[in-house]
């Protein structure tokens, strides 16, 4: 089936997720290629058409077992046309949940064709150097995998005519898909004095909850507790303080502590 064109629509707030659909990407070494970063709410607003001869890469962190709030109408509103399309979930070492079950129903109801599916470990986005989950995941090897899923991708694409030559694909998890999709709404950044308000937080944070002028200040409903800011920070003046988040890294560096592997679906 020849493909002309890739598109890549991803959310990534700390990175690790953007790295695994690049590698995707460069894998199926496809030279024309458009990206939507979901990250940057201007982009959220886009509207994404794709066609029966373009290939979707559709990725996302993996947020309490779920595909993460914030990104599930812009994914609902994806207007494709019988599509193949590959879909992951990237997740912190605990668990990926019902999140790739989730994120294939989705884009199946936006008319796409699942292709393959794949789930990848990434830093857990509660992760420090204090309390480590899945530290400095993605490796060399973990992208490695993610470039070699991109070449399968390729190989199945060219053994088959046409959509209607696709198989189906399980994928495991329930309906209802259960969680808490609702985020905390919880004060739990520190800043220290090293903060220089240069604005480098404001700018990444994906839902617009830090003030420009004055970083400190920090809008709690709007907050998705994503990290982006501290992971991003320059000068490392954000940490997580002690509360509900914490505790959370606190039980998961310490239950978490074996490296889960990538799981591929693919036929
Ligand atoms: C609010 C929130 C909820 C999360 N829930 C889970 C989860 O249920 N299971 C898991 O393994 N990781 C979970 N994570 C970790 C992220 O899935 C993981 O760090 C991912 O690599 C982040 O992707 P990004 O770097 O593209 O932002 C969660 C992270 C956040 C911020």
């Amino acid at each position: 089936m020849k493909i002309q064109s890739l598109k890549l629509v991803y959310f990534s707030p700390t990175g690790t997720t953007e790295k695994f659909v690049n590698s995707i990407a460069k894998g199926i070494k496809i030279n024309t290629k458009s990206c939507y970063n979901l990250t940057n709410p201007k982009q959220r607003d886009t509207e994404i058409i794709a066609k029966e001869n373009e290939l979707l890469i559709v990725a996302t962190p993996v947020y309490m077992g779920r595909v993460p709030a914030i990104i599930k109408e812009c994914l609902t509103n994806i207007k494709a046309n019988k599509t193949p399309v590959v879909f992951t979930a990237v997740y912190g070492n605990r668990t990926y949940g019902n999140a790739l079950l989730e994120l294939k129903d989705i884009l199946v109801e936006a008319g796409c064709i699942p292709l393959a599916g794949a789930t990848f470990i990434g830093e857990h986005s509660f992760s420090s150097s204090e309390l480590p989950i899945a530290k400095s995941r993605p490796t060399i090897n973990d992208l490695r995998h993610a470039e070699n899923f991109g070449k399968k991708i390729i190989t199945k694409l060219n053994a088959i005519q046409s959509t209607k030559d696709i198989s189906k694909i399980n994928i495991p998890g329930n309906t209802p898909y259960g969680g808490i999709t609702k985020l905390w709404s919880v004060d739990f950044i520190a800043i220290s004095d090293k903060c220089k308000n240069h604005g480098l937080c404001a700018e990444v944070c994906p839902t617009g909850a830090i003030n420009f002028e004055n970083t400190r200040l920090i809008d709690i409903e709007k907050c998705i507790s994503c990290c982006a800011c501290i992971k991003n920070c320059p000068e490392n003046a954000r940490t997580i303080k002690k509360g509900k988040v914490k505790d959370a890294a606190i039980r998961l560096n310490s239950l978490f502590k074996e490296p889960k592997n990538l799981e591929l679906f693919i036929e």
